[in-house]
């Protein structure tokens, strides 16, 4: 390369490359309240040229694995000294368990401003420091080919499988064709309990990116119809395509800011409220929430949830239900929300105990809460109720 004087400048020599622990140890620098792990993790990893598949893994493992373990570790200490003793605690426990007490693990898994909030059972702490499995569910029609296709184990569900395998999910082909989504096993159950008819119409109230919406337009078959609404238009952005990959074509999108004002007035056989929430029940797949989450966003989400549920009430038939999911475990945005929905509108809608779909021959209850521990994914909190015939 010529320089401004005239003279010949030999080449930069390229960056040394950089060691898996010195980029976890970035990523870890970058993360917080505002900038979650997984995000600077990506932006991490988008950066960094030329990182093999498996160090990016090992990267991936690396940042996690420190905030699962994050409350035995001595926040003073470098993080790279950090980084080693998260592995060496998670090999431990993976060699023996019951090296970690249950007290222990309630001690230093969880924030002890959970204790306030959330009535967990004691192996709640423990089913959160392993690695999280990844749950797949088949679209209609391709369980046979998934299952011929990809390493996996058939799941609780019709169409759900376990990945066992370690390829890039993202880039398969059978993903790209709409043969399968991600999805974890707690929301699955979400649709199933939703269980809407092939002749119905459905508003998906907090449709996000799609999952359940995708989930409830299999379930009917492709047939129907449902309303696909929320605040975020980039999340609804991303529903087009992906319902666009899953050749579903039984939705329309309605953005809704939870006003007053619902996006349509058509009234609805069913609607399916999944609320934004604090989260606490992927604290298994997602741990650095765990250091973040606080009793303030707690109740401002309950209050927010409530809001939606007053505000989509007016917009269900006669007879129709309405079903409100979220993926959190805490006693303010679940059973509280519940009760206060419950006796708010007594006059209006009735109570319906829905059936555990990970146990169909259990007696239905009214609410359901979903543990990871029995789920073997995130925990999920569900309630239902029946619009009465008269308004
Ligand atoms: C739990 S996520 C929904 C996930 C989605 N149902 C799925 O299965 O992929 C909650 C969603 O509520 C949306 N949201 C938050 N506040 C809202 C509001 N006031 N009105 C409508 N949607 C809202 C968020 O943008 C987010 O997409």
């Amino acid at each position: 390369m010529r320089s401004s004087g005239g003279s010949f400048r030999k080449p930069e020599p390229p960056p040394p490359p950089i060691s898996v622990p010195a980029l976890a140890a970035q990523v870890i620098e970058r993360a917080n309240r505002e900038v979650p792990a997984d995000a600077a993790l990506r932006s991490t990893l988008k950066n960094a040229r030329g990182l093999s598949p498996v160090d990016a893994e090992a990267i991936s493992n690396a940042v996690f694995q420190h905030y699962r373990w994050f409350g035995w570790l001595d926040a003073e200490a470098p993080i790279e000294a950090r980084l080693d003793h998260a592995a060496e605690l998670a090999s431990r426990f993976e060699r023996n368990p019951e090296s970690f007490s249950d007290n222990e693990l309630r001690a230093n898994a969880i924030p002890p401003w959970t204790s306030l909030q959330v009535e967990a059972p004691p192996n709640w702490a423990r089913s959160l420091q392993v690695q999280p499995r990844l749950w797949l569910r088949a679209h209609p029609n391709y369980s046979e080919k998934i299952q011929d296709q990809l390493e996996v184990k058939s799941g609780p569900f019709p169409g759900s499988f376990l990945y066992c395998g370690s390829e890039d999910l993202f880039v398969h082909p059978a993903f790209h064709a709409g043969e399968f989504e991600i999805q974890d096993l707690a929301s699955q159950a979400v649709g199933l309990v939703c269980a809407p008819q092939p002749t119905e119409t459905w508003w998906d109230a907090c449709a996000g990116e799609g999952g359940k919406t995708l989930h409830l337009s299999a379930l009917m078959q492709g047939k129907g119809m449902i309303w696909a609404s929320d605040r975020a238009a980039w999340r609804l952005e991303r529903l087009r395509r992906r319902t666009a990959r899953a050749h579903c074509f039984n939705y329309r999108v309605a953005p809704w800011d939870g006003g007053e004002k619902p996006p349509t007035r058509t009234e609805f056989d069913g609607i399916l409220v999944d609320a934004p929430c604090s989260g606490l029940g992927t604290w298994g797949r997602n741990p650095h929430a765990r250091w973040t989450t606080t009793t303030t966003d707690v109740l401002e989400l309950a209050e927010a949830q409530r809001r939606l549920l007053w505000h989509v009430r007016g917009s269900l038939k006669p007879g129709g239900r309405l079903v409100y999911a979220v993926c959190t475990l805490t006693r303010a945005e679940t059973s509280e929300v519940a009760d206060w929905f419950s006796q708010t509108f007594a006059d209006e809608f009735e109570s319906v105990p829905v059936v555990n779909p990970f146990d169909a021959h259990s007696a239905p209850v009214s609410p359901l809460t979903l543990w990871p521990a029995d789920t073997g994914g995130n925990g999920m909190f569900i309630a239902s109720w029946r619009r009465k015939a008269s308004k």
